[in-house]
């Protein structure tokens, strides 16, 4: 076997043979198979595409590079959420103790922000102490005592995905359904869940821009769970506008607190209790009853429980930024538009995302939004606020934000997307 037979066969529209794909994964993890070769073989694969059998076949290769985890010993059902990344979308905070609190057990593997989505290490770094690196016992630890953890996932969990999604993210190679369908899932039954359920976001801060894409790349990934004795749902919903009033890291964790203490903004409690139900659901558990344990304390309870289990401090003072600089709206009306990448790109550029793996991120930098699609404004009013400790940023950000808004005259009719778009399951 060699790479550039296996990158013939893709780049003349052919089916790679099961051992091609074994070979060429496990050839690649162990630095057989050059980055280069990797390279022009995955953008092949984004030109020309993989069928079922392949990316099944590619999925189980990625988790074959690895370990699997094995959460047998617990006596609770494990359940667990992916989203496939957006704007504002800290709804893992909320919904990971709340579904603990309901009596299932969450081991939620979790990633740092890229570019203009969050990531939920980055948002619970924002609280002193907490720890995101868990070595697999104290992970097996934390879930037993608290029903819940979220961490980062080790270096043994489908390490063919992690050298292949770093090689993806610089060779413009990321938006391949096969890829991004085989890399979610090799980690998730790798870390092995016996029920998944995946939110696939939709809209201009989503990966998936369409309502096609993201259906075809949520039932690719059910296919995928289903088909190795996962319970996988998917629900598709919107990323045309920012999930509640925050992004970025420490706004994001006091809003999820928000949640947890009964308040918060609707879109993010409908999100995380439809989430939630489906999780239980997906678990066995079809008679627990999230909203009172949202509205009782209990899923409160367990997220203190988690964070401190982690070495955070729940009762600490977040982080804010230095500076403030605050947009007012240029007109009175409704909010008609308010695009979440544009929202993001300016989170992102004030600090609160990474342009590079090893950049730093600022934890109380980002954006407050004061008003939302719907909502009536009058001109001069604050629409948003932005965050940063280096207010040289201000200007930089603000040039993201010009097109992101629509105010149409007052009495205009309105009429919001559903958060829950489509379920596939
Ligand atoms: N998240 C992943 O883990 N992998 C991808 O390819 C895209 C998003």
């Amino acid at each position: 076997m060699d790479a550039i037979s296996v990158i013939r066969t893709k780049r003349d529209r052919g089916e790679l043979t099961p051992e091609q794909i074994d070979w060429v994964i496990d050839a690649y993890t162990r630095g057989e198979v050059a980055d280069e070769q990797m390279s022009a073989l995955a953008m092949a694969i984004l030109l020309n595409g993989m069928n079922r059998t392949e990316i099944a076949r590619w999925t189980a290769a990625m988790i074959a590079s690895g370990e699997r985890m094995n959460f047998d010993a617990l006596s609770r059902p494990t359940t667990d959420k992916h989203s496939t990344g957006g704007v504002g979308d800290k709804i893992t905070l909320p919904l990971a103790p709340l579904v603990a609190a309901c009596g299932a057990a969450v081991p939620q593997l979790s990633g740092r922000g890229l570019g203009h989505t969050g990531g939920t290490l980055d948002k619970l770094e924002s609280i002193p102490g907490w720890r995101a690196h868990l070595s697999n016992e104290e992970m097996l630890t934390v879930l037993d005592t608290t029903g819940a953890v979220i961490c980062a996932a080790g270096d043994g969990l489908a390490p063919a995905d992690k050298k292949l999604y770093a090689l993806r993210d610089v060779t413009g190679t990321v938006e391949a359904i096969p890829l991004i369908a085989s890399s979610i899932m090799s980690k998730k039954i790798a870390e092995g869940t016996g029920a998944l359920v995946l939110d696939v976001k939709v809209g201009s801060g989503a990966f998936m821009k369409t309502i096609e894409d993201a259906r075809e790349l949520a039932s690719t990934m059910v296919a995928l769970g289903t088909d190795s004795g996962v319970r996988t749902v998917a629900l598709l919903t919107d990323m045309s506008t920012p999930l509640g009033l925050t992004a970025g890291n420490a706004l994001e964790v006091r809003e999820s607190v928000e949640v947890l203490a009964g308040g918060g903004p609707q879109d993010v409690i409908d999100l995380t209790l439809a989430l939630a139900r489906e999780m239980l659901d997906a678990a066995g558990l079809k008679d627990a009853d999230p909203e009172k344990a949202l509205s009782d304390g209990s899923a409160m309870d367990v997220w203190r429980r988690m964070i401190s289990a982690q070495g955070g401090d729940p009762d600490a003072t977040l982080p804010t930024a230095r500076e403030q600089h605050v947009v007012t709206a240029p007109a009175s009306g409704v909010l008609t538009r308010l695009d979440a990448y544009d929202v993001g790109v300016a989170a992102w550029r004030l600090g609160a995302g990474r342009a590079r793996k090893e950049d730093p991120v600022q934890a109380g930098a980002g954006i407050e939004l004061h008003a939302k699609p719907g909502d009536t404004v009058t001109a001069g009013q604050p629409l948003m606020t932005l965050h940063t400790d280096t207010p040289e940023k201000f200007d930089y950000a603000l040039k993201a934000l010009p097109e992101a808004y629509d105010i149409a005259p007052a009495g205009t009719s309105f009429s919001a997307l559903p958060v829950v778009r489509e379920r596939i399951a």
